[in-house]
């Protein structure tokens, strides 16, 4: 069955083509298509396109599609098109006429939008639910290891006094800037397109303002060109979002597989969490965070494959924008999934402690040494060099006293401004 039978069907080649994976993708859309269409035609109804008498009818057809949504047992079937189609199919099967009226002043090209729209928004706050949940458990693990000291590196070298606390610290305050990415994506995607239909309004005089309010939009896309360019835009900011969390799990996950190295061996997992050989008896290994790794970095493609597949499509519906779901689908899902991982393989991290004794790590404290001279009134640079001849005549031995003392730093994490910065991004999600 096609929307737009005029009395031929395509090519059985055509039509799969041209479907695609949409099938099966568009599954993901029903609860939002027929909460699109609710709204439509409550709103149809007000201006006179439908009975009053029928507006109660198409309601509970629609209730009922919704239930078979949440049993699991709505499918789009051999032969339909999509989401869009399937529901229409439902409604004139059961109704007859009654459920070919829907469709007024409404294109297929606004049904998707809006259904996508729905999607993303709901999507963005799972990404940020996620979010939160392994900022939360970074944050506790830095406050309870914050006395605990770590190398730190630059060029992979050792170089100053650094600590647990202030690791996990570190990823959990970048991933309050990724999550205003998110909320910017999420803002975008609150926008109403429905009246925009196929792309360029309707003589029939539609009141979007009343959809806008029903379907809970913070503002319409007014202009509906823009309405319609809005495809493509809306998942390339939800891309950028992705990306943006992912590069901060993907380096994450690059840091927790260097520090289980042996020659690290700052941290640890049960062996049930990690990975074994085929055939070197001894090996426990990460591959849940190279795993981890692999997906963020891929994840960090995404916007650059939706600008490749939009960049040179001109104003107005193209089909290509279809294949925007193919994209943007599983790495919403890829994401949390990651997150999600990443946060139950914290729950079980062990940490080592006393690394610093070490004397392999000497070196880490000559820039305390240079500052507690400076400090007892050697002028900086007349103590860096003090420092600095006594390593080169290998006699140098550290005070291995660390006292840090500013905002941020592994005496003053400041987590507790930093849970703060992460509540103001929370709330423009309005949970
Ligand atoms: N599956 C289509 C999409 O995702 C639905 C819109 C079809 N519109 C059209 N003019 N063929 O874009």
């Amino acid at each position: 069955m096609k929307l737009w039978n005029k009395g031929f069907e395509p090519d059985k080649l055509i039509e799969d083509f041209t479907v695609g994976a949409d099938r099966e993708l568009d599954l993901r859309l029903v609860r939002y298509d027929v909460q699109g269409s609710m709204a439509h035609i409550r709103m149809l109804e007000s201006i006179g396109l439908l009975e009053s008498s029928e507006l109660p009818v198409l309601l509970e057809a629609l209730e009922r599609i919704a239930q078979s949504i949440e049993r699991g047992e709505f499918v789009i079937e051999e032969g339909v098109e999509d989401v869009h189609s399937q529901v229409e199919l439902m409604l004139t099967r059961e109704l007859g006429d009654m459920g070919k009226k829907i469709h007024s002043g409404r294109s297929r090209n606004d049904q998707v939008l809006v259904d996508l729209k729905l999607f993303m928004r709901d999507e963005m706050k799972t990404v940020a639910k996620a979010v939160k949940r392994l900022f939360d458990r970074l944050q506790s693990l830095s406050n309870a290891h914050k006395d605990t000291l770590m190398p730190g590196y630059t060029h992979l070298q050792v170089a100053m006094p650094s600590s647990f606390g202030l690791w996990f610290g570190a990823y959990a305050e970048s991933l309050v800037d990724d999550l205003e990415m998110v909320a910017a994506a999420y803002k975008i995607a609150n926008q109403n397109p429905l009246g925009s239909a196929a792309g360029y309004g309707s003589s029939f005089p539609l009141d979007r303002t009343m959809t806008t309010r029903l379907l809970e939009f913070e503002d319409l896309h007014y202009n509906v060109v823009a309405a319609q360019m809005s495809r493509g835009k809306t998942e390339r900011a939800a891309a950028y979002a992705i990306a943006s969390v992912a590069s901060t799990l993907g380096k994450f996950a690059m840091d927790v597989c260097l520090f289980m190295c042996q020659n690290y061996g700052f941290i640890s997992f049960p062996d049930n969490l990690t990975t074994g050989s085929s055939i070197m008896p001894h090996k426990k290994n990460p591959d849940v965070f190279e795993i981890m790794r692999g997906k963020c970095n891929r994840l960090q493609a995404v916007p650059n494959e939706i600008s490749l597949l939009t960049a040179n499509l001109p104003l107005g519906y193209h089909r290509d924008l279809q294949l925007l779901k193919d994209i943007i689908f599983p790495a919403t899902t890829t994401l949390c999934q990651c997150l999600d991982m990443c946060d139950f393989m914290l729950e079980h991290i062990s940490i080592k402690e006393n690394i610093l004794d070490d004397e392999r790590y000497n070196y880490l404290f000559t820039v305390e040494d240079v500052n507690r001279l400076t400090l007892s009134g050697v002028p900086f640079r007349e103590a860096y060099k003090q420092v600095g001849m006594a390593v080169q005549r290998g006699e140098y031995t550290p005070t291995k006293e660390v006292h840090h003392t500013h905002e941020g730093s592994i005496g003053n994490l400041c987590n507790d401004k930093i849970a703060e910065k992460m509540n103001k991004v929370l709330v423009k999600f309005g949970f």
